[in-house]
């Protein structure tokens, strides 16, 4: 991620009226890595922990869903992939099932990537294993490079932090770049009642708050802004009847930030909306797949119910 990409993103996200945004992409420094593995571990945070029953308890029912033929390799490409604790129950089952395939986790953060290869060094040490940095929106384009066939993964909500109109997009797009046969796995979280969703978002520990808040710390550091951040607070809402999570930073007061050089107005209690977290029913998912040549397979949900990995083909 080069700091130029960084600032105009920041400049152009605080300039947009009447909706000021910065991308939720940015909360993933040193920090921010910490942060967000702190969060998974929260009680509140029930996404993790569902999730993980999938990938622990129906690694089978995964494996088998893929159909993929042990004498021909194949790459297990991951999209977002942070500290990959989920996956390594899948790796484990596949390395010991004698599947030959490579492992590419893909993550805007370097940090994590370093993070996940030292500890899959460990954990499986004749892994192959071919971690790449960068934006998964660019990344896609370069996935038809090598013919294996592919399964990828797009777990953990990950595709939740994206607008409706962008998730198809990047469903279009990744559609584009594979070939008939390959196979998605998409893990989303699934609509559900308020009282569940916003504590993941609005912890009593102040964790989320915290990351959220960390991003201005980010700008002033890398992009010599001067945010207070006594004068903004973490500020979460959840749109129950639209299945929209959302993170904002509200401002305090009036104020005026400057951030390399350039002026920012805040009214008092203006926000920044800095992520959006969607939650999915096979209807919304449906919608979003409208356009593209995928289709679901399959679907697998935890023993509660609350998370869904759907397992999807390109056609
Ligand atoms: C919500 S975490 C999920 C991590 C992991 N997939 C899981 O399920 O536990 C999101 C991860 O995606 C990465 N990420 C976010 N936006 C990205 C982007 N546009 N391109 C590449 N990686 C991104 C972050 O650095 C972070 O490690």
């Amino acid at each position: 991620m080069s700091i130029e990409q960084f600032k105009d993103d920041v400049i152009s996200g605080l300039r947009q009226s009447p909706q000021k945004t910065l991308p939720s992409k940015y909360f993933y420094d040193k920090k921010g890595d910490e942060l967000f593995v702190q969060i998974m571990h929260m009680p509140e945070y029930y996404l993790t922990n569902a999730e993980m029953d999938i990938f622990e308890n129906k690694t089978q029912e995964l494996i088998e869903s893929f159909g993929m033929d042990k004498t021909i390799p194949f790459e297990l490409i991951e999209l977002g992939a942070g500290d990959g604790t989920k996956t390594l129950h899948l790796l484990e089952a596949l390395v010991k099932e004698k599947y030959r395939f490579t492992y590419i986790p893909v993550d805007i953060s370097q940090n994590a990537l370093d993070g996940l290869q030292k500890n899959l060094t460990q954990q499986i040490p004749h892994l192959p294993i071919l971690p790449q940095q960068g934006d998964y929106f660019k990344i896609l384009n370069e996935l038809h490079k090598s013919e294996a066939p592919k399964i990828i993964l797009f777990i953990g909500s990950n595709i939740g932090n994206l607008t409706d109109d962008k998730a198809a997009l990047f469903m279009y797009k990744l559609g584009e770049n594979l070939t008939p046969g390959d196979k998605i796995v998409l893990g989303v979280d699934l609509m559900k009642s308020k009282e569940i969703v916003l504590p993941a978002y609005n912890d009593e520990g102040g964790i989320t708050a915290e990351f959220n808040l960390n991003l201005l710390d980010r700008i002033n550091t890398e992009l010599d802004g001067d945010f207070d951040r006594k004068n903004f607070e973490h500020a979460p809402f959840y749109d129950e009847e639209e299945g929209f999570a959302k993170s904002y930073l509200k401002s305090k007061k009036n104020q005026s930030v400057s951030i390399s050089g350039q002026h920012f107005n805040f009214k008092k209690d203006e926000t920044i909306c800095t992520e959006i977290s969607r939650k999915y029913n096979d209807t919304i998912l449906n919608r979003i797949l409208g356009e593209t040549d995928i289709t679901v397979l399959h679907k697998i949900v935890d023993s509660e119910s609350l998370f869904a990995d759907y397992i999807l083909v390109r056609n």
